[in-house]
Formats: C-alpha cells, sequence, structure tokens
C-alpha cells in the first residue's frame, strides 16, 4: 500500500507531498499525486505565496491557489497552506514603498486577512511565517523585522488566527531539525510567543537534507519542541546528493529516508511528513543546487525505506 495509508495506520495524520500548478497537467504525475494511497496531504510549492497572491497592493489572485486547494478538496486531501510572511517571492511594492512600522503592520494584516481569509475552514494549518531565522539563531534581517522588530511575527500569528481561527498555526524554519544554536533560538521563541498568549501551534521542520549527512539528533530535538506544548511536522523533505546517483549513494538515500521517516514516528507530537514534491522531474534541488539532485524519493530505492520505516520493519 501507499505511504499514506501505511502513515496513517500508524497514527499520523499524513504523508504528503508539495505540488506546484504547472505540474498539474502532466497526467502521469497526477495518477499518482490524485491518489491518497499515496497522499493524504499537498502543499503549494509556490502559488499562495505573497507574490502569487497579492502582486500588487490589495489586488488578490487566487486563481492558481485555488487549483491546489480544489485539487485537495476534490480528492479528500488534508492542505498545508504556504506561506504568510517570508522575506522571498515578495512582491517589490512591499519591500520599495518605505512603510513605517504602523503602515507596514497594516500591509502584513491586510494580506493575511486576505490570503487566509479567502482560504478559511480548509487548510489544516498555515505556515504563517517562514524562515524567520539566521543560522546563528538571531532573527534574520528583512523588511519585516527591520521594520517593525520580533513584533512582526506575533502580528502575524494574530491575523491568521483572526483570518481563520481553526488552522494550526506554524512558524516554519530550516537547520531546526537537530539540536544547537538554531533550534534553541527557534525554542526561545515559541516559549516567548506563548507566555505573551500570542497564537501558535506547530513548527514546521523543512528538512532539505544530504545524503550521509541527515542529522543523528532528530528524535532528540522534535521530542524538545513537544515538550514545549507544540505539534511538528516534517514539511519539505527531500535528501539530495552529488550526481551521478550510484548504487551506494541510492543505500545511504534509503537508509537516509527511513531515519527521518522513523523519527517522525517516534515522536507523537509529529503529525505528518510532506515530501518537497515525490519525482525528480519537478524537484527544485538542480535548478538551485548545481550538480546535485535525485532528492526526492518516489522514483528511487528511498521509496522502500520510507515504506519500511511506516511499516515498522
Ligand atoms: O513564476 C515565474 C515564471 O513566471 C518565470 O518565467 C520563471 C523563470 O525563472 O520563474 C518563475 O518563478 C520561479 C518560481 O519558483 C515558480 O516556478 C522562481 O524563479 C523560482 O525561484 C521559484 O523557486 C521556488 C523557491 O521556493 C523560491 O524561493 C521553488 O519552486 C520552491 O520549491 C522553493 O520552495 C522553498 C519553500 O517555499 C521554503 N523553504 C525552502 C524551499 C526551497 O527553496
Amino acid at each position: 500500500s501507499g505511504a499514506n495509508a501505511l502513515a496513517t495506520a500508524v497514527g499520523k495524520l499524513y504523508f504528503g507531498s508539495a505540488t506546484d500548478n504547472p505540474e498539474l497537467t502532466d497526467t502521469t504525475y497526477m495518477t499518482y499525486l490524485n491518489s491518497s494511497q499515496h497522499f493524504g496531504q499537498i502543499t503549494p510549492e509556490n502559488s499562495m505565496k505573497w507574490d502569487a497572491t497579492e502582486p500588487e497592493v490589495n489586488t488578490f489572485t487566487f486563481t492558481e491557489g485555488d487549483q491546489i486547494a480544489d485539487l485537495a478538496k476534490s480528492n479528500g486531501q488534508i492542505l498545508r497552506g504556504h506561506n504568510l510572511v517570508w522575506y522571498q517571492q515578495l512582491p517589490d511594492w512591499v519591500t520599495s514603498n518605505d512603510y513605517n512600522a504602523t503602515g507596514l503592520t497594516a500591509v502584513i494584516q491586510n494580506h493575511i486577512a486576505g490570503v487566509a481569509g479567502h482560504y478559511k475552514g480548509q487548510p489544516y494549518s498555515w505556515d504563517v511565517v517562514n524562515e524567520p531565522l539566521n543560522d546563528d539563531g538571531s532573527f534574520r534581517s528583512d523588511v519585516f523585522y527591520d521594520t517593525l522588530g520580533e513584533s512582526y511575527i506575533s502580528i502575524a500569528l494574530n491575523a491568521a488566527h483572526e483570518a481563520d481561527p481553526n488552522a494550526k498555526l506554524y512558524i516554519n524554519e530550516y537547520n531546526i531539525e537537530y539540536t544547537g544554536t538554531k533550534s534553541t533560538a527557534m525554542q526561545s521563541l515559541v516559549t516567548t510567543l506563548q507566555a505573551d498568549g500570542v497564537p501558535i501551534d506547530g513548527i514546521g521542520m523543512e528538512s532539505h537534507f544530504i545524503v550521509g549527512e541527515v542529522p543523528t539528533t532528530l528524535v532528540e530535538n522534535f521530542q524538545a519542541f513537544a515538550d514545549l506544548g507544540v505539534e511538528i511536522a516534517i514539511t519539505e523533505l527531500d535528501i539530495r546528493m552529488t550526481l551521478p546517483e550510484t548504487a551506494a549513494l541510492l543505500e545511504q538515500q534509503k537508509q537516509d529516508f527511513y531515519t527521518v521517516v522513523d523519527a517522525c514516528l517516534q515522536v507523537s507530537a509529529c503529525k505528518g511528513i510532506t515530501v518537497w514534491d515525490w519525482t525528480d522531474k519537478y524537484s527544485w534541488v538542480p535548478s538551485t543546487f548545481s550538480g546535485q539532485g535525485a532528492a526526492t524519493p518516489f522514483d528511487d530505492p528511498a521509496f522502500d525505506g520510507i515504506v519500511m520505516a511506516l511499516k515498522g520493519q
């Protein structure tokens, strides 16, 4: 049986995949994506981001986002909204207008009311704030932090709660999957938000890993977040390698996928696993990391690693 069928059988909410609008016309691809045996959840890879949804101030475009949301609905799949506030894929008008704190607060609130309000009731969760931290644990300098300090995070979370009170509100980040400075900083952020009464339900562990370098402290780290009272999810899993593929690399990758999936199974607060697309045909990796690829699991032995972990073998 498929990954989602196995994941739900052992108590997870879903096994899912990211997808992007140009892929939806690929009928072979869609045969797999539409199968809730394989995928119980989808994340729009690009089409709910700021540049896609509010390209001009207060002019909202939902055509592409709606395609993904409608697909999830018709397939009976959980939707993870991605994402509301991020320093990338931000239209120029947000950065170039030199908004003051009051102005930018209104811009954030209006964007979130528009987007999360439009999809109200459908997403299981929203990545409300994406990638707020530097690797040293400090806050990333971007238009939001530079104008509002860390208050932009609570402004965004409060706005998302108002727009869609039943959606789980996440902060999504990379290099926090393992213990260390950045993870500790994210835990401090969670604690601060909770103390301030700001709604925060979950932390997304992106999990863009490298074959042979999967962190060894996943379980311990996931549990540290769970102990704070937030849920977690593996939100963007892929495990890339330097090409060409070899039998040895593929075998290591199979073990690496096993390790990550098994870590989620070991922590009950880990709600589900999303791969950042399931076939190499549509992976973001080769265009970003020259000479690297084969990062997705479904066309490789890696798939067997996922299945073995889900079956407890
Ligand atoms: O939409 C334009 C299109 O009009 C244009 O012709 C084309 C030419 O380059 O570019 C298209 O935009 C691209 C967009 O994907 C849609 O395909 C951008 O150039 C490209 O940079 C963008 O890449 C996305 C990336 O986020 C942007 O930072 C990737 O697909 C997407 O997988 C990636 O996803 C992120 C998560 O959101 C957050 N975590 C990290 C992850 C990987 O970077």
